[in-house]
């Protein structure tokens, strides 16, 4: 009997369940969900999956569709403190050399910041640490890239991004975008961003939790850095010797991106965060 018809086993459940879609005519979906069902029943068997676990594990991706808002995708959430979020954007982003570095994404970007004038002061709370960002936007022959888009986001200092905090912080708080002239600099002033810890509210807080694992992100200021050529940056620059650098909860240090945040000389309350983008070619 082929696969296509044959009766399920133990031995035999995922050929038999790929099978089934022999006649689909996507061929990287076919190929998608083959590998994903072979995983799958190899996991199950591997663990020998018992039916209270299994039934535990329906209830946990119930919970987690069900806690998912215009405002909150938990499911993202789980990729990230699954290693999921980096992995695919390690596969999908392998830069040239010189390159930076791309790191996760996050659920607090907003699309339409305010552009800003280069220098401007993105802090809008008065509160945190004053910190100077500044540095330039270069290609892998170090020369400056005209007309980049600097679009920065970070927390304020009691660790809330402004969209977690409507009617608490003024909109736009700590986030702005910037477009380069033609040194390729940027310039601005926000805060030194604090740890603070992912939404741990809902089931993925919850697993975290039972896994013994604490939901905190070290410090960091967001990046996404696009110009027309170029592939798109998506990276943060992280605070150097914050706790948490070894523990991100959502796997997104890379070495090249842990940052100087010194003190002005001239200002001993301000911080300096230099910083230079090197874009990859399309
Ligand atoms: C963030 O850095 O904003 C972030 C990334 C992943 C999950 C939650 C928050
Ligand atoms: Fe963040």
């Amino acid at each position: 009997m082929s696969p296509t018809h044959g009766t399920f086993s133990e031995t035999n459940s995922a050929e038999v369940v790929s099978a089934r879609h022999a006649a689909c005519t996507n061929p990287r979906l076919a190929e998608v969900m083959s590998a994903l069902i072979r995983h799958l029943h190899d996991f199950a068997k591997e663990v020998h999956l018992s039916q209270d676990e299994w039934g535990l594990a329906v209830d946990f991706l119930t919970r987690t569709g069900q806690i998912c808002s215009g405002q909150r995708q938990e499911f993202i959430l789980l990729s990230d403190v699954l290693g999921v979020s980096m992995l695919v954007d390690a596969i999908n982003n392998r830069r040239p050399e010189g390159a930076t570095e791309n790191t996760v994404f996050g659920p607090f970007h907003v699309a339409d910041a305010p552009e800003r004038q280069m220098g401007d002061n993105i802090c809008l709370d008065g509160k945190g640490e004053s910190c100077l960002f500044e540095g330039r936007v270069l290609d892998l022959e170090g020369q400056p890239i005209q007309g980049a888009t600097v679009d920065v986001w970070s927390d304020n200092a009691d660790g809330f991004y402004d969209v977690q905090q409507l009617g608490i912080q003024p909109p736009g708080n700590n986030r702005g975008v910037f477009v380069t002239g033609a040194d390729g600099r940027y310039a601005f002033i926000g805060i030194k961003p604090v740890s603070y810890p992912i939404p741990d509210d809902g089931p993925v807080g919850q697993m975290l939790a039972q896994l013994g694992r604490h939901p905190y992100r070290p410090a960091h200021m967001h990046y996404l850095v696009t110009a027309p050529g170029f592939q798109r940056l998506v990276t943060h620059t992280f605070v150097g010797g914050d706790s948490y650098l070894t523990s991100d909860a959502v796997f997104g240090v890379k070495a090249s991106l842990v940052a100087p945040y010194t003190r002005l000389h001239d200002q001993p309350t301000q911080w300096h965060a230099p910083f230079d983008f090197v874009l990859a070619p399309l």
